[in-house]
């Protein structure tokens, strides 16, 4: 489904993401893993159209989408939420996830309709004639999700979207997560930087460190690697082995 071939991104001396080159199948669930700043957040800028990949592809159903704006890459089925969130504070809980179905139609009420039902399954129908600014995280998060999903994407990829939630909150977003990525065959990529969550849901993980791929490959194989313990798990899992 998403082939990346040799992408670059510098930010003036900085390479951020240095050669990177992994291919993803549909229906997979592939997790990005790596320390802060190992450059997760920019590769998923770049294959969101976000940032202009300095050199190198970023081929998705075989089309090259390296440098297109977002609302194309969006259009072409892909979607994706932010580490930051980006949820507009003076629309309501329900306009927020309509913008994500107005990629699909022009029709308000059914951008409205679509809106209403993804709130509905994810549990958030109480929230939708709110403002998001006083709620909490949680939901936000899962607004934030809803979102990326009213675009009906083919591709959803989560940048760090368990950041901020406890081990509960995490459970119970997994959990919505694989619901729709079942319903809606899914294709998933996401980046964490707390390790648990994604070991549990990736079935394949690549990891990064200071812009470069150092290792790919099943979680369980991945975090015994030496080079991985090294640059990311650190003291904490190195310890326990
Ligand atoms: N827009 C930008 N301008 C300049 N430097 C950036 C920009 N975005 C990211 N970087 C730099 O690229 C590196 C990788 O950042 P990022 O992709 O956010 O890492 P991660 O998501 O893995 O924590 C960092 O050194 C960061 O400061
Ligand atoms: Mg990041």
């Amino acid at each position: 489904m998403l082939e990346v071939k040799n992408l670059v991104k510098a930010f003036g001396g900085l390479v951020a993401n240095g050669d990177i080159s992994f291919e993803l199948q549909e229906g997979e669930v592939l997790g990005l893993i790596g320390p802060n700043g190992a450059g997760k957040s920019t590769l998923f800028n770049c294959i969101a159209g976000y940032y202009k990949p300095t050199a190198g592809k970023i081929l998705f159903e075989g089309k090259d989408i390296a440098g297109w704006p977002p609302h194309l890459v969006t259009r072409e089925g892909i979607a994706r939420t932010f580490q930051g969130m980006k949820i507009m504070p003076n629309l309501t809980v329900e306009e927020n996830v309509m913008i994500g179905a107005f990629c699909r139609t022009n029709e308000r009420q059914v951008a409205k309709k679509e809106a209403r039902e993804i709130l509905n399954l994810m549990g958030l129908t109480e929230f939708g004639k709110e403002l998001p600014s006083g709620l909490p995280i949680s939901v936000q998060k899962r607004i934030e999700l809803a979102r990326a999903i009213a675009t009906k994407p083919k591709l959803l990829m989560l940048d760090e979207l368990a950041a901020g939630l406890n081990p509960l909150e995490t459970k119970e977003i997994i959990r919505t997560l694989q619901r729709f990525k079942e319903e809606r065959k899914l294709t998933l990529f996401l980046t964490e930087h707390v390790m648990e969550f994604i070991m549990t849901i990736s079935e394949r993980v690549i990891v990064m460190a200071a812009g470069k791929k150092i290792a790919e490959g099943r979680p369980e194989e991945v975090a015994r690697q030496d080079k991985v313990v090294e640059a990311y798990l650190g003291e904490r899992y190195a310890k326990g082995r």
